[in-house]
């Protein structure tokens, strides 16, 4: 079975984008690959976190795993920091990398400039990203179109390494689906929706309730066309429709004519109401389990992930550290 492998940061509430562009694609391809999925927590503390609200968000992150429908029986989930091997690995590929490749990344690019002081995780983090993925030889890692330039990354630092220590690294592929892979703010649909935006009527947060999510899809920016199209000098309304494609399953083409002749209003409430529904059905089954009783299932599902996982990174890491030529007995 070919092994599936991504994570999402516990840097804040879920969004609408993390699971349109990840969580939903991760449920969908459970049954067809040996799947493992963590939480990054190790990559969310190159921003400044709250310790409190980071530990909050790592089990919250675990129960939105399930609750969103990913099936522990199934699927490897555990927490990036109970694996040690992978900031050790990290250090190892950091040694394989270059300080210009790393400046060129746009993600680095866009946060650094936001910043003075500027923490060196934040610059090394596509590093850590790679040691990740390459310490379970995965074939792919399904992600949102915001991660590609990283995974790329990913590929050069390991073809460097086995180019000098042979064949060590299997080449991951980048498993990113059209639909839903680019959600864009509701506030500037140039921006791509994200869970650390300063304005939250910009992104639609997998714990709003339903009549916030309908404000926020009211007062999401388009233009003044009033025809529900799904064009490049339309980037609003073209957001929507995607949404609204990835929610329903139906095409553009069959979007535009069920829209036809209908303003925006009307649109918006559709959209709005068809997300709602299926947050509100997550919203549900993560209320189940976010229940004091549930505390240690959660805890096993982490810790039984977490042994399956670092018996694979352990034989990874060893392998590695011959190659470098480091004494491994
Ligand atoms: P993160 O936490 O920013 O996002 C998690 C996943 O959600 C996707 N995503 C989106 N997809 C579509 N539209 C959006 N607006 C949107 N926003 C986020 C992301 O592409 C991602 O798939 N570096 C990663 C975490 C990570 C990782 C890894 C992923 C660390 N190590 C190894 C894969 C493999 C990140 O910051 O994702």
């Amino acid at each position: 079975m070919k092994r599936i492998l991504s994570g999402i940061q516990p840097s804040g509430k879920l969004t609408l984008g993390n699971y349109l562009g990840a969580l939903r694609n991760w449920v969908n391809i459970q049954n067809e690959y040996d799947c493992m999925f963590f939480v990054a927590d190790l990559h969310s503390i190159t921003v400044t976190q709250d310790p409190k609200t980071l530990n909050e968000n790592i089990k919250r992150i675990i129960m939105q795993y399930i609750a969103c429908g990913l099936d522990p029986n199934k699927s490897t989930i555990f927490i990036q920091s109970h694996v040690h091997e992978h900031a050790e690995l990290g250090w190892i590929l950091n040694n394989s990398t270059y300080m210009g490749e790393l400046g060129r990344m746009t993600q680095y690019k866009d946060k650094s400039a936001k910043q003075q002081n500027i923490k060196v995780g934040l610059f090394d983090y596509p590093v850590l990203m790679a040691a990740d993925i390459l310490l379970y030889d995965a074939d792919y890692v399904p992600v949102g179109e915001d991660q590609r330039q990283h995974l790329e990354m990913t590929k050069t630092i390991a073809k460097r390494f086995n180019a000098q220590y042979g064949e060590t690294f299997k080449i991951p592929e980048p498993y990113i689906l059209k639909e839903g892979a680019k959600i864009m703010s509701l506030q500037d649909p140039s921006k791509k929706m994200s869970k650390s935006d300063s304005n939250p009527n910009a992104y639609i947060s997998l714990f709003d309730e339903k009549d916030v999510i309908i404000k926020k899809f009211r007062r999401a920016v388009t233009d003044s066309l009033n025809t529900v199209r799904y064009s490049d000098e339309q980037p609003g309304i073209k957001n929507l429709i995607n949404i609204y494609s990835c929610i329903t399953g139906k095409n553009i083409q069959e979007i535009e004519t069920e829209f036809e002749g209908t303003g925006y209003g009307k649109f918006k409430d559709t959209v709005a109401d068809s997300v709602a529904n299926k947050i509100l059905s997550i919203q549900e089954k993560y209320n189940q389990l976010n229940k004091p009783e549930n505390e240690n299932i959660i805890k096993e599902v982490y810790q039984k992930g977490c042994e399956r996982a670092s018996s694979i990174a352990s034989n990874k890491l060893k392998h590695v550290y011959k190659s470098v030529g480091f004494v491994v007995d």
